[in-house]
């Protein structure tokens, strides 16, 4: 049986954004036995690879491959493929490259698990608009009209619609989401700060509680905890707000 304290850790998600993969171990070992998901997002993948992500999971973590693809559906097939391969736990793709697009990767995935059945199908999960996006620039550099909540909707509805399994959002969207793609389709959210934490360049944040209590599925939470001077008691008492919430 996983315990509350368990789970909730397990939704917690510290982005591991360094270029130097040491870095990321001595994050790793200051917060030794959380069992929490690890992010590798672009920095840290492109610059140590598949194999710091098979070191993850070979210390047991959950993984997140944050490496957001956006190309053909052939391309993307291919992959989601590799990256399936890997045992990540989840991985993402850009809704705006379309459902045929989307519906690529699962494809690609699924291949993966097919032929290794050891493999479980990764949570596959669609950026919907960038939350470095401001209405104006959605509106009139991008092309977008309206505004960047419906956008956000309209493309949490077209992934589920390609069978993924969820998107990532701004905790605000969260509730808008779980109203139009129902409970089982997962809300990852970013901008997360603690009650009096610095907000960094994060603008519009809410709180572990409050996200929770909205219905984000996970939190990535990443200066508040990695910038700390103690990595793990930040970490254990996000996870203890979690569970109140
Ligand atoms: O330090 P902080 O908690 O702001 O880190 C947030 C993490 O989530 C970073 O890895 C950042 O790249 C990522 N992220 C984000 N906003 C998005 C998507 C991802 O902050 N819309």
């Amino acid at each position: 049986m996983v315990s509350t304290r368990e789970e909730m850790a397990g939704r917690l998600m510290i982005p591991l954004d360094y270029s130097d993969p040491a870095a990321a171990r001595a994050m790793i070992e200051k917060l030794e036995g959380i069992p929490c998901y690890m992010k590798v997002g672009m920095q840290l993948f492109y610059a140590a690879g598949p194999d710091f992500v098979k070191e993850l999971k070979a210390r047991g973590y959950s993984v997140f491959l944050d490496v957001k693809m956006h190309d053909i559906p052939n391309t993307v097939r291919g992959g989601a493929e590799s990256i399936t391969r890997l045992g990540v736990d989840m991985f993402n793709v850009h809704a705006s490259g379309g459902k045929a697009m989307m519906e690529a990767a699962l494809e690609g995935a699924a291949k993966a698990v097919s032929q290794t059945p050891a493999l479980q199908l990764p949570l596959i999960i669609a950026v919907t608009q960038l939350t470095s996006t401001s209405k104006e620039v959605m509106n009139s550099e991008i092309g977008i009209p309206g505004d960047v909540e419906a956008t956000v909707v309209r493309y949490a509805r077209l992934a589920a619609e390609a069978g993924l399994h969820g998107v990532v959002a701004s905790p605000q969207e969260s509730a808008a989401i779980t109203a139009a793609c129902g409970p089982q389709f997962r809300t990852v959210t970013p901008g997360i700060r603690p009650a009096g934490a610095a907000l960094d360049d994060q603008s519009r944040v809410m709180t572990p509680g409050q996200a929770i209590r909205q219905g984000s599925h996970y939190l990535v939470v990443g200066r508040p905890i990695t910038a700390a001077q103690d990595p793990r008691q930040a970490a254990l008492n996000i996870i203890e707000e979690m569970i109140q919430a």
